[in-house]
């Protein structure tokens, strides 16, 4: 037995394989080629404002080197809530905030939190699979909602209460959603409340693009519903709307009590969120707003012009009414989405991400993420037409 088949064979049945195979298999790829068209990640072009940058220099030269406490700076927590109240009419105090590294982090401690062995847990699909390994890691059985393309993936309650069981405990709503856009409207946000009500689920409220959303969808956080504070947990961060992902700041909202339980296992986990980027992500909300606008408006400019290109090239999608990225059905190909993404980026250096990543067993979707400037996105699609019409003509 050489030494690595020992550590192997103690691995606990909780770590099951890993979905990131073909993500690392891309990525691979991709560093082997001399230039690529990166429509993959979900890592905004834009560099993180430099005023907020600014801000973590300053916290640095005056010695911000040390832990804070585990729930954040109190400073951060405060503008945290405010924010919550200015933008999204919910009602957090300082202390029903804790801040993470990167949403990423609150979902685990969420997790942690109120999944037992043999729970359900409902989630938005397709989808962000990090939810699936996080319940996965705590004994959960992950329970996906399908979306579908002829609503622009919007979610349909009847389809979350055709999986609704004894087992289920909670509701992982992700609105806008990766990988899809799409956003959940205002009327079915409260039917959702009534269905939590009904049956006793817990909502986790993903609302990390909530800050990207694209006339004439609105966005209603849950947790201003009446009711709905108490059995719902809001995550948000900065990752996406400042374009902070390298920084790791994200925060979860809960009842004081709650947050009270969870301090020892956040602190558990890594302490607390790297004290210089919680000085930039303090910057981010209390500074200027100009260059979060301008991000804003190049992407509904890209949004725009990419969903008139795909029509051009006669792929299907559904429509986004959020976040950065466009949901697109390539079935019409005859190539399925893995294949379709590995051929393109072999042959064309773009990178797109096969629907298959985000537990989507059709095989019929990729995603674009419009993740560079408008230019660069046109050279793309010219290049996915000539691969599309160059397969079509090799079969
Ligand atoms: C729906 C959703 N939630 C959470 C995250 C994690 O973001 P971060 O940890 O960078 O805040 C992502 C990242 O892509 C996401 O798409």
């Amino acid at each position: 037995m050489t030494e690595h088949s020992l550590l192997l064979s103690r691995i606990a049945p909780r770590i099951t394989e890993e979905d990131g195979a073909f993500r690392s298999k891309m990525l691979g790829i991709a560093a082997g080629l001399d230039e690529v068209i990166a429509l993959g990640r979900g890592d905004p072009d834009f560099h993180t404002p430099k005023h907020i940058a600014e801000a973590a220099k300053a916290a640095i030269d005056d010695n911000q080197h040390h832990y804070t406490g585990p729930t954040g700076l109190p400073a951060l927590r405060e503008a945290i809530a405010a924010n919550l109240r200015a933008e999204y009419g919910l009602d957090y105090t300082a202390d029903e905030i804790i801040v993470t590294a990167g949403v990423q982090e609150s979902i685990m401690l969420c997790m942690l939190a109120l999944v037992q062995p043999g729970d359900e847990v409902l989630i938005t699909s397709p989808r962000f699979t990090t939810y699936d390994t996080a319940v996965t890691l705590c004994g959960g059985t992950p329970v996906p909602v399908p979306t579908f393309e002829k609503d622009d993936f919007a979610l349909d309650v009847a389809e979350i209460e055709k999986r609704i069981t004894p087992r289920t405990r909670m509701f992982v709503l992700v609105s806008p959603n990766n990988p899809t856009g799409a956003v959940t409207p205002p009327d079915v946000i409260r039917q959702i409340a009534e269905l939590a009500e009904k049956h006793d689920i817990v909502i986790i409220a993903d609302e990390i693009y909530a800050r990207l959303i694209y006339p004439p969808h609105e966005h209603l956080s849950f947790a201003t519903l009446p009711g709905m504070k108490g059995r719902t947990i809001t995550l948000n961060g900065f990752s996406k709307t400042y374009a902070m992902t390298g920084w790791r700041v994200g925060y979860m909202a809960a009842p004081r009590d709650v947050v009270d339980k969870l301090t020892e296992p956040r602190h558990t986990l890594s302490i607390n969120t790297c004290t210089v980027s919680q000085h930039a992500a303090l910057a981010a909300l209390t500074g200027p707003q100009d260059d979060m606008q301008a991000m804003y408006d190049a992407y509904a400019e890209r949004r725009a012009w990419l969903m008139d290109a795909l029509t051009e090239a006669g792929l299907s999608y559904g429509a986004p009414g959020g976040a950065f990225y466009i949901y697109t059905n390539i079935s019409s190909t005859g190539m399925s989405a893995p294949e379709f993404c590995e051929g393109l980026l072999r042959e064309t250096g773009v990178m797109v991400f096969p629907g298959t990543m985000f537990g989507d067993d059709s095989a019929d979707y990729i995603r674009i993420s419009y993740l560079q400037p408008l230019p660069l996105i046109r050279e793309a699609m010219a290049r996915i037409k000539r691969f599309i019409d160059t397969r079509k003509g090799a079969a």
